[in-house]
């Protein structure tokens, strides 16, 4: 996330100086650090208390901390410290106050001795907004290398509509975080990935299911997601989760579930991934009661599950690339071949219970990478985590 990361925000006198509180959390959520320096406007819509409270860090507001004792605010220091400047929001003052070198505030001072990037969140009403002097000082900024995030159409704090509303703090966030992330292809793409094992009801209490944990669905995601993509993560009921703010994930328990989700999503998608150990057969009829024991054998028909992943494969579009997973015990490479073409995959991980370390309930595995020119990478045995950047490398190969 953006741990070790150091993020000033810059407050200004707007009605959105509101939304800057949002905009910390956001920030603290993704594992910044956060400090705020704000102009005494700014402190007429939101008190610093809030700002301070949230960021963890005191606000800066003046040049002078004490009077008597001479302390002041170091504005050269906080310039330096961070790794990025955000304004947000800026005001049509001091906008032009940026433009100008008007360095009659702390807010000002800092971004005039900052040497990380400076980006600004305008807002304003929608007159000051389409005003000539707001346009050409936003140009003169742009010019000079600051980072604008266009402000948004829609319905202004005078009641006005049009375009002046500050640009939402998770968009905002999340930009900031895409701008952070190593430079992969994977950066604003949509992965949906299936991950741990799914449950097939016999009873309220009672179902056939897997030792799946989940981990694997849970690393890729986490894996993607350190790599600028928006990640959707359909998890079957396994051990492991994810807190990662940008993967989304579904919960569900059976195969149908599973499948209803992946339908919502596939065709919005660039890429999927799909992991998750699907139990083949479920019961036919789930007893609404549980079942009580009378005979001394039973015998429960089962019927075939969807098969999620070869449903995904017959939708697949030119511009989509599709992985999936084969745990084989036999004839390995042959039989994860003749998988990669039935259900029209990109590439398929393979890996065969034969190998020591591999398959359910390891945090390692050993996997081989099969695509459908035939070309064939083995890796050694190596954590999971590590397995999944493996995977997701040759991907970026694959897509660049
Ligand atoms: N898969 C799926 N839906 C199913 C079954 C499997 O999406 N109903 C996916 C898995 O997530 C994995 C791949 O398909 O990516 C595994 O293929 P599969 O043919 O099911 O492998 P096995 O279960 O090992 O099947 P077989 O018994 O034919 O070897």
């Amino acid at each position: 996330m953006l741990s070790g990361k150091k993020i000033l925000i810059g407050v200004s006198g707007s009605i959105a100086a509101y939304k800057s509180a949002y905009l910390v959390r956001e920030f603290i959520r993704l594992g910044a650090e956060v400090k705020v320096v704000m102009t005494d406007a700014a402190t007429s819509f939101i008190a610093p208390l809030t700002l301070g409270t949230l960021a963890k860090n005191p606000v800066s507001i003046d040049f002078v901390k004490d009077s008597k004792s001479g302390e002041w605010e170091n504005h050269v220091e906080l310039g330096l410290w961070a790794d990025l400047f955000l304004i947000a929001p800026l005001s049509a003052n001091s906008l032009s106050k940026m433009v100008s070198g008007n360095s009659d505030n702390l807010l000002i001072a800092t971004y005039l001795s900052a040497k990380c990037p400076v980006w600004v969140a305008p807002a304003m009403d929608l007159d000051m907004f389409k005003h000539f002097s707001t346009g050409e000082n936003l140009q003169k900024l742009k010019e000079k290398g600051v980072h604008v995030l266009e402000p948004r159409e829609g319905e202004l704090a005078s009641g006005l509509e049009g375009k002046g509303r500050m640009e939402e703090p998770p968009e905002i966030a999340r930009a900031v975080y895409e701008y952070f992330t190593p430079n992969s292809i994977l950066k604003g793409k949509k992965v949906l990935i299936t991950g741990g094992p799914t449950y097939e009801a016999i009873d309220p209490v009672r179902f056939i299911g897997n030792h799946s944990s989940g981990l694997t669905g849970v690393l890729l995601a986490e894996a993607c997601a350190e790599r600028g993509a928006e990640v959707v993560l359909v998890s079957g009921p396994g051990s492991h989760k994810t807190k990662h703010p940008y993967v989304t994930t579904y919960s569900i328990t059976s195969a149908n579930d599973m499948l209803e989700v992946v339908q919502d999503h596939w065709n919005k998608c660039d890429l999927g991934i799909f992991s998750a150990a699907v139990a083949d057969y479920r019961p036919a009829e789930a007893a609404d009661q549980k079942i009580k024991k009378k005979e001394d054998d039973m015998l429960i028909r089962l019927v075939k599950n969807p098969d999620i992943l070869a449903w995904a494969g017959s939708q697949k579009k030119d511009d989509q690339y599709l992985v999936g997973f084969a745990l084989e015990t036999e004839n390995e490479e042959e039989h994860a071949r003749q998988k990669l073409e039935r259900k029209n995959l990109d590439l398929l991980v393979l890996n065969s219970l034969n190998d020591s370390g591999a398959g359910f309930g390891h945090s390692t595995n050993k996997i081989t990478l099969i695509r459908p020119n035939n070309n064939l990478t083995k890796f050694e045995l190596k954590e999971k985590s590590e397995m999944a950047k493996d995977i997701l490398n040759a991907i970026e190969n694959d897509l660049k």
